[in-house]
């Protein structure tokens, strides 16, 4: 099940080119998607499916800014409708694609999945993408198999960090012992997190004395489908236990991540992280982009063998602990939306373009 009246992010810019072998091809909440880069820098997203025989369009070709299915040959505009049928002269009503709205923000291509006159760009999530001139992003993207709500509640879980990430992001008792403040959106969770007199995390304990110790702080935008994006900032250990550190800010880093669903056993991860350019220092934010890399592996190895398992024992009754307070909260968030647009029958197909 998933929420079709929302923006999925399908990628970053850079990936869908003007180049004449660029189209893109996804899996997006259970729809196969190309997207390809008009002539005039617009990405256009289709249902990646020809009507005629069910071919892929990803395996077509670019014409301006066309799409000419390879198998058969119809070609299609930008806006679905076919323009030509090769051998006759008339084109069926029914020969057009399901267009999906598109937008790009902050390096990231958005499409919508749901109604399109409900695609309101006003919706699209907050991030800090690597064309920011104040921070100095760095970014990537991996494919996990795994359902998303795993990779939903493992992101409102920062727990989690002291364990699997012992030697990346994490390895301090610490974050288990702090009580994250949590305030709900309409379409999200907020959650802020304090580590204080905590050590450096694992990927990045060489650069400080064995025995220095941080006030680290997690600020974080949470919204359904699944955008986490994390102000992440380091102080030396201060004396304040509430509040903002009185330490000294050492590192101020912005990391945006968008888990998309492409099915209910797999996710695409797109994700950054980068440090301001005040605190920015050379190899920072490559260092912390390799050091997400290695730990969304890290995740990626849980959470595949956690989704074997859930399929292997669905109704397996689990235990709770105080720590899923923030998947508890996310997960509501999103049950509550799909509830939403079940009873308002959002979950059958959507017309086709007109
Ligand atoms: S399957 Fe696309 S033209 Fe025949
Ligand atoms: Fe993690």
């Amino acid at each position: 099940m998933f929420v079709r009246n929302a923006w999925y992010c399908a990628g970053w810019d850079y990936e869908i080119t003007q180049s004449k072998s660029s189209l893109v091809t996804r899996k997006i909440a259970g729809d196969r998607v190309v997207l390809y880069r008009k002539p005039d820098g617009g990405v256009v997203a289709f249902e990646d499916r020809c009507p005629h025989r069910q071919a892929a369009l990803s395996l077509g070709r670019k014409e301006g800014d066309s799409l000419r299915c390879m198998y058969h040959g119809l070609k299609f505009g930008p806006d679905g409708k076919c323009t030509e049928v090769p051998g006759q002269s008339t084109i069926p009503e029914r020969a057009c694609l399901r267009a999906y709205p598109v937008q790009e923000k902050d390096n990231w291509v958005w499409v919508w999945m749901g109604n399109p006159a409900k695609a309101d760009p006003a919706l699209l999530p907050f991030a800090v993408g690597p064309s920011d001139p104040g921070w100095n992003v760095k970014t990537s993207k991996m494919h996990v198999k795994t359902n998303y709500r795993n990779e939903i509640a493992n992101l409102a879980d920062l727990s989690h960090i002291t364990w699997i990430h012992e030697n990346t992001v994490g390895g301090s008792r610490r974050y288990t012992e702090v009580a994250p403040k949590f305030e709900l959106t309409p379409r999200g969770l907020n959650t802020l997190f304090w580590a204080r007199s905590c050590p450096a995390a694992g990927a990045a304990k060489h650069l400080f004395p064995p025995d220095a110790l941080f006030d680290i702080c997690f600020n974080i935008q949470h919204t359904i489908p699944c955008t986490w994006v994390l102000h992440y900032r380091m102080f030396t250990a201060g004396t304040a236990t509430e509040g903002e550190s009185n330490g000294t800010l050492i590192l101020d880093t912005w990391s945006s991540q968008a888990v998309t669903p492409c099915d209910e056993d797999s996710v695409d991860y797109y994700y950054s992280w980068g440090a301001s350019n005040a605190t920015d220092f050379p190899g920072a934010s490559d260092m912390l982009r390799e050091a997400v890399d290695i730990a969304f592996r890290e995740d990626a190895v849980q959470l595949e063998a956690q989704h074997q398992r859930i399929k292997e024992k669905p109704d397996m009754k689990l235990l709770d602990i105080a720590l899923d307070a923030g998947p508890g909260k996310i997960l509501w968030v999103l049950d509550r939306l799909l509830k939403e647009e079940a009873a308002q029958g959002q979950q059958q197909p959507l017309v086709q373009a007109a």
